[in-house]
């Protein structure tokens, strides 16, 4: 079997090593983004004069022709197709097998290392966008999710203990605000990824009068790399798309968390629909969020494949080294996995409904205690009187196993004759949310901003039809 590189070897490589070097297995997935370079190189080659301009359009015409036969999937297992070393070599056996000796003009001043540097680029600015789509419906799902729970609260939680009441909306749109900046990086990904790297050969650039700023026109990217040395060995693109991918996966797996927690038994604030569960084997009664556990557990899968490739990437000296291949893997797996979460979040979170009753009760009691300090502020007290003043009030209905509600007047004025009756009014989940001043906050007019804001950017985003 012929290589790309066979004419400096005698006889053939061990077959076992060959296999192992192989990547056509998984960069077949590059296979119309190295088309399209290759039809940009060729144009190139032309513009330059190293390609005569029928030798340009046998070339162009026969990628043509193997970018058409790429749309059945049986194109890339063929017996020869079993044999190719990459997707550069494949498409290049197919281009010569179909149009003879100007295909083997097609490499000239060319190397696999900006090859597959382009390949890449073009890989992610097609697919992040689908992302930056899927990312898009989940904020959406969770805005219907805010519209839906109107004004039904629901209690917040910091260190996993009651703090204070917040509207159903907010909890909702703090996730989405999360995926909103997801949404944001990867479009500064698609910026880091907009550079074109071809012109830098194999390390050094090359010697054929190729006219890079018109190949970074024809391909869609707005600069050019700076170095060459640089461009043959940098896969940075990769670990920030893999990053990317972790934090949103990171952002996914605490709104998994929250779906767990918050459609149990002890919590009961949500349920979950009978679609998006399942059961168990044994026991009878089970409603398990398995899509959920598994959303979280899937983002371990991906902050993994960021933390192998940085230490893939830390030793490696400038220039290529074929450890880069180690980055395809990586970076589809990631991306995979993150479309799959994103889907199945959207059809749990989609089929939550909210169980009003046990989420507001669970909204009042004493995590009011802020507010009835708020209260005594009001009337001149110092905050931190307030505080401490509440704070026995607290103390004493803790060990009476009671709450706010249950005081008498004479009670509560036995803690501060400041007191009076307007405290049962001012104490209360909705006057708790009502009291909120700031437009971040849960007071239900700013929730209606927020939301509104949210639906706007939704409406505004290039190709919306929302
Ligand atoms: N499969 C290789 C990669 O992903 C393509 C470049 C190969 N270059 C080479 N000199 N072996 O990095």
């Amino acid at each position: 079997m012929a290589h790309l590189w066979s004419g400096r070897f005698e006889g053939d490589p061990d077959a076992a090593l060959v296999e192992f070097g192989r990547s056509f297995g998984f960069d077949r997935r590059l296979f119309e983004d190295d088309v399209r370079g290759s039809l940009a190189w060729a144009a190139g080659l032309e513009r330059a004069g190293v390609l005569t301009s029928a030798d340009a359009a046998a070339i162009q015409s026969g990628l043509q022709d193997v970018l058409a036969a790429g749309a059945d999937p049986s194109f890339f297992n063929s017996p020869a197709a079993d044999q190719d070393e990459d997707v550069h070599s494949f498409v290049e056996r197919e281009l010569v097998q179909r149009i003879g000796d100007a295909g083997r003009r097609l490499h000239t001043g060319r190397s696999r290392n900006e090859q597959v540097a382009v390949d890449l680029r073009l890989y992610l600015k097609r697919r992040i966008p689908e992302l930056q789509r899927a990312v898009v419906e989940t904020i959406d799902v969770l805005a219907t999710s805010a519209e839906t729970a109107g004004d039904a609260l629901m209690p917040s939680y910091t260190h996993l203990r009651r703090a204070q009441p917040v509207l159903a909306a907010h909890f909702f749109l703090a996730h989405a605000s999360a995926f909103r900046r997801d949404h944001a990086r990867f479009a500064t990904l698609l910026d880091e990824a907009d550079e074109l790297p071809l012109g830098s050969g194999a390390i050094a650039g090359t010697s054929y009068p190729i006219d890079v700023a018109w190949l970074a026109k024809t391909l869609g990217f707005s600069r050019i790399v700076r170095n060459s040395i640089d461009a043959t060995g940098d896969r940075d693109i990769v670990a920030s798309a893999l990053f990317a991918c972790s934090l949103t996966m990171v952002h996914l797996s605490r709104l998994a968390e929250d779906m767990i927690l918050f459609t149990s038994e002890e919590f009961g604030f949500f349920e979950l629909a009978d679609t998006a569960a399942t059961g168990s084997s044994l026991m009878p009664q089970k409603k398990n969020p398995d899509p959920m556990e598994l959303v979280r557990g899937k983002a371990g899968r991906v902050i993994g494949r960021l933390a192998g490739w940085l230490a893939t990437m830390k030793g490696l000296p400038i220039g290529y080294s074929k450890d880069l291949q180690e980055d395809k893997e990586a970076l589809f797996e990631a991306e995979d996995t993150l479309r799959a979460s994103l889907a199945a979040t959207k059809a749990v979170v989609g089929g939550i409904s909210i169980n009003r009753g046990p989420a507001e009760r669970a909204a009042s009691g004493l995590l009011l205690a802020t507010d009835v300090a708020d209260y005594l502020v009001a009337k001149g007290v110092a905050f931190r009187d307030a505080h401490e003043i509440v704070g026995a009030l607290v103390r004493r209905l803790v060990n009476e196993r009671r709450s706010f509600d249950a005081l008498t007047l004479e009670e509560w004025r036995s803690h501060s004759p400041l007191f009076d009756a307007d405290v049962y009014q001012a104490v209360s989940a909705a006057a708790s949310v009502g009291k909120k001043r700031t437009p971040q906050s849960t007071h239900p007019d700013a929730v209606a901003n927020a939301l509104a804001e949210l639906r706007a950017f939704l409406r505004d985003l290039p190709g919306s039809s929302r």
